[in-house]
């Protein structure tokens, strides 16, 4: 591969890329409207940025074929919850039992990765310990988009929905390529503890209080939409207030974005894989943001001022 990346890294690499390039050209289309509006490749090029209550409402019929709702959102996380959860209980049997992976996994991770397997090799504590939290991570999401958000008929564009579903299988995935790459040479493993320090007891610790950051913002969210009893009273979306929503348009996606440094802090701190994994998030998220801050300020005219879009007091 060149760079010296093997497949994964190049993925995540050019997902980076792709999503820094997005926030580029959004950004610049700003500055020439009314010469956008006219150029139907622009046109396309926001149907696939946007999503929920910032696509345009009134958009061309052969656009709205490719639409999803955006209540299926569940999908993403019901996929993510069983596959990682396989991907636990793979790699606690290869720990446990001594049992190898199966060899369609291994076939995968070789071709991942770039280098074969190598006998003997047991998941690493922390790798087992970063696939357990994003598995709650994808329950907790799954029970929320179940049991708290408040989905209106917004929508997601298909290349979107099928991304969210490819999405969570290659984390997983990724998350064992890691492992096989920075994994000791058939050498017995250190035992548990000594596999654990201080920087992943930090990533634990900003892995809690980034989930009920997030958890929170979307109870807030969800809350704008039902009165006392629960009961959904209305579907508009309103300028939501309180907590970290006093500081930016966005808290939840702020959390997602500490939830993927928190995992990269579980797996040691420091790699170029988990480094590349929150670029991506980082422009992904940075992207969404935007986009939900700027709907705001152009539909509330009294939306507060200093509010930013995703980081307290900078973007
Ligand atoms: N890792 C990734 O690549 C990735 C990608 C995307 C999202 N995510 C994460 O998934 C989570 C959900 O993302 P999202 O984009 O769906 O968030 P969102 O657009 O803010 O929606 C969350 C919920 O709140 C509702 N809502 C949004 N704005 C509202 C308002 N002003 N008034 C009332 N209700 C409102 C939405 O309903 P409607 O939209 O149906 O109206 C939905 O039910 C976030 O935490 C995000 O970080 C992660």
């Amino acid at each position: 591969m060149s760079l010296g990346l093997n497949v994964i890294e190049t993925t995540w690499l050019l997902l980076g890329i792709l999503f820094f390039l997005a926030v580029s050209i959004h950004t610049i289309s700003l500055y020439f409207p009314n010469e956008c509006e006219k150029s139907q490749a622009f046109i396309l090029f926001q149907d696939l940025i946007r999503y929920g209550k910032t696509k345009k409402s009134k958009r061309d019929t052969w656009l709205r074929v490719f639409d999803i709702p955006k209540r299926w959102f569940w999908h993403f996380y019901a996929v993510s919850v069983l596959w990682n959860g396989l991907l636990v209980v793979v790699s606690l049997r290869a720990i446990q039992r001594d049992e190898p992976y199966p060899s369609w996994l291994t076939d995968t991770l070789s071709f991942l990765a770039g280098s074969p397997a190598t006998h003997g090799q047991d998941p690493q504590v922390c790798s087992v310990a970063v696939q357990v939290l994003l598995w709650i991570h994808c329950l907790r999401r799954l029970a929320e988009c179940l049991y708290v958000s408040v989905f209106s008929d917004g929508v997601i564009h298909v290349v979107q929905y099928v991304f969210g579903l490819g999405y969570y299988i290659l984390l997983g995935l990724t998350v064992l390529c890691w492992d096989r790459m920075t994994g000791g040479k058939g050498s017995p493993a250190p035992p548990v503890l000594a596999q654990l320090g201080v920087v992943q007891a930090a990533g634990v610790l900003l892995f809690g209080w980034a989930s009920l950051l997030q958890h929170r913002s979307l109870i807030t969210l969800a809350r704008m939409r039902t009165g006392a009893s629960g009961a959904v009273e209305t579907l508009a979306h309103r300028v939501p207030s309180g907590g970290w929503f006093e500081l930016v348009s966005c808290p939840h996606y702020l959390a997602e974005l500490l939830i993927y440094v928190s995992l990269s802090l579980v797996s040691g701190g420091v790699s170029l894989t988990w480094g590349l994994v929150v670029l991506y998030v980082l422009f992904n998220q940075v992207l969404a943001a935007l986009l939900c801050h700027q709907f705001y300020r152009s539909k509330f005219e009294s939306y507060p001022q200093h509010r930013k879009a995703l980081i307290p007091f900078i973007l």
